[in-house]
C-alpha cells in the first residue's frame, strides 16, 4: 500500500457497527470510501453516510453505500477526511475542494473527526505551503475581497479548471485564496469570519482530534 492507502486504511479501524459516517474529499478520502465500502460488506455492517461535497456524494452512491442528505442528518458519529496542511497541534487546512461549508458542517457536527494524509501535509505552521481559502458570496465579491485584503498580503479569485472564468462553489459562491502574515491563527480565522460576505474558510482549529499521517509505508498518529 501506498501512504494515502495506508491512512485510509488505519483509519477504518475508528468505524463501528451502527454509526453515521462523514465522508470527505479529494484523493484520499476517494480511497477511504472505497476502503470503507469493502469493509461494510465484508462485516455486513450497518453504516450511513453523509458527504461533504458533491464529489464524495458521488463516491458514496457509486460505491454502494447507504447515503443520507447532509439536510436531513441531526448527528454524525465520526468524520474521515485529508487535509491541505496539518501542523503537531492538529490545526488544519482544506479547501482544495470548493465546498468548504459542508467539511465545516461535519467537522463540527461529527463525535470525532480524524484527518488522514501522507507526510507531505505535515507543516510547522498553517499558510506554509497553501494560501488560505476563503468561500465568498459573490453579490459583493469585490467589496469582501477589497476587505479581506486589508488583513492579508495577497488575495487572488480562484478560477476555474479550464482558467477562463471564476471558480464556483457548489452554492454558487466564489473562492479567495489568500496568503496572510499572521502571529494568532485564532485570531485570523476570527478576523476572516467576521468579514463581511464571506461564507466559509479553510482554516480547521479545534476540530480535529486526530491526524493518522504516514511517511514512506511509516504510520503516525497525531493526537489532541
Ligand atoms: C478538499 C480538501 C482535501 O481533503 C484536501 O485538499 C486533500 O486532498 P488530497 O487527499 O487529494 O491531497 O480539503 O477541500
Amino acid at each position: 500500500m501506498n501512504d494515502k492507502e495506508l491512512v485510509a486504511y488505519a483509519a477504518l479501524d475508528y468505524i463501528e457497527d451502527n454509526s453515521i459516517i462523514g465522508l470527505g474529499t479529494g484523493s484520499t478520502a476517494n480511497i477511504f470510501i472505497k476502503m470503507l465500502a469493502g469493509k461494510i460488506s465484508k462485516e455486513s455492517l450497518n453504516i450511513s453516510v453523509v458527504a461533504s461535497s458533491v464529489i464524495s456524494q458521488k463516491k458514496a452512491n457509486d460505491a454502494g453505500l447507504k447515503y443520507i442528505s447532509i439536510d436531513q442528518v441531526t448527528s454524525i458519529d465520526l468524520y474521515v477526511d485529508g487535509a491541505d496542511e496539518i501542523t503537531q497541534n492538529l490545526e488544519i487546512l482544506k479547501g482544495r475542494g470548493f465546498d468548504l461549508i459542508r467539511e465545516k458542517l461535519l467537522a463540527q457536527m461529527s463525535k470525532k473527526f480524524i484527518v488522514i494524509g501522507d507526510n507531505s501535509k505535515i507543516v510547522s505552521k498553517i499558510g506554509q505551503n497553501y494560501f488560505i481559502p476563503i468561500e465568498i458570496t459573490p453579490i459583493a465579491w469585490k467589496i469582501t475581497k477589497i476587505l479581506i485584503e486589508k488583513i492579508a498580503k495577497k488575495c487572488i479569485v480562484r478560477e476555474n479548471m479550464e482558467k477562463n472564468a471564476f471558480a464556483i462553489s457548489s452554492y454558487g459562491n466564489f473562492v479567495l485564496d489568500c496568503e496572510f502574515n499572521y502571529s494568532e491563527l485564532d485570531t485570523l480565522a476570527k478576523e476572516i469570519a467576521n468579514t463581511p460576505g464571506v461564507f466559509e474558510h479553510g482554516l480547521f482549529l479545534n476540530l480535529a482530534s486526530l491526524a493518522i499521517v504516514s511517511n514512506n509505508g511509516q504510520i503516525k498518529k497525531i493526537l489532541k
